[in-house]
């Protein structure tokens, strides 16, 4: 994992994060942090070991590391914070020594993990490891959340 930990101590990782930490500070719904992040991660490689998925540990963790990381950018300026992610993870991926196909498969991930499009393998892992990371049948915010019912998580089963 030492690619993995690269990412954590990336100064351009760092910088995004603190950025979100700052426009964050007041949000009620739930937020973009390191544990929202983490836990993305950890239900990926569950999902993954559990359906004897074939993907490498760290493709996993890059791509739920990265996968909000454009969220300060769309909060400032209006942009899809998917777009935002997968420009900047590019950036990430190459600083920390992730090949072309494997940078691409993440980026690819990251850029439609809010989409209804065709998912690939990573990317539908992904989007179902976000959504079940996400508390939201305890939430006190839930009732203001724009998520429709159906999107929102109610359960804490994987
Ligand atoms: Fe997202
Ligand atoms: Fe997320």
């Amino acid at each position: 994992m030492i690619r993995v930990n690269k990412i954590i101590c990336n100064s351009k990782f760092c910088d995004c994060m603190q950025e979100i930490a700052e426009c964050e500070k007041e949000r009620v719904f739930c937020g973009h942090d390191i544990e929202h992040l983490l836990s993305v991660a950890r239900i990926m490689q569950i999902i993954a070991h559990e359906n004897k998925m074939e993907i490498d540990k760290e493709i996993i963790y890059a791509a739920a590391l990265l996968h909000d990381i454009g969220r300060a950018r769309a909060y400032r300026f209006g942009t899809d914070h998917a777009e935002d992610s997968a420009e900047i993870a590019r950036r990430v991926l190459a600083d920390c020594d992730f090949n072309n196909p494997e940078a691409d498969e993440i980026v690819y991930a990251i850029l439609h993990h809010n989409d209804s499009g065709q998912p690939n393998e990573l990317c539908a892992l992904l989007r179902k490891a976000d959504k079940l990371s996400r508390n939201c049948f305890c939430c006190p915010a839930s009732c203001r959340c724009k998520w429709s019912d159906d999107k929102k998580n109610k359960g804490v089963t994987v």
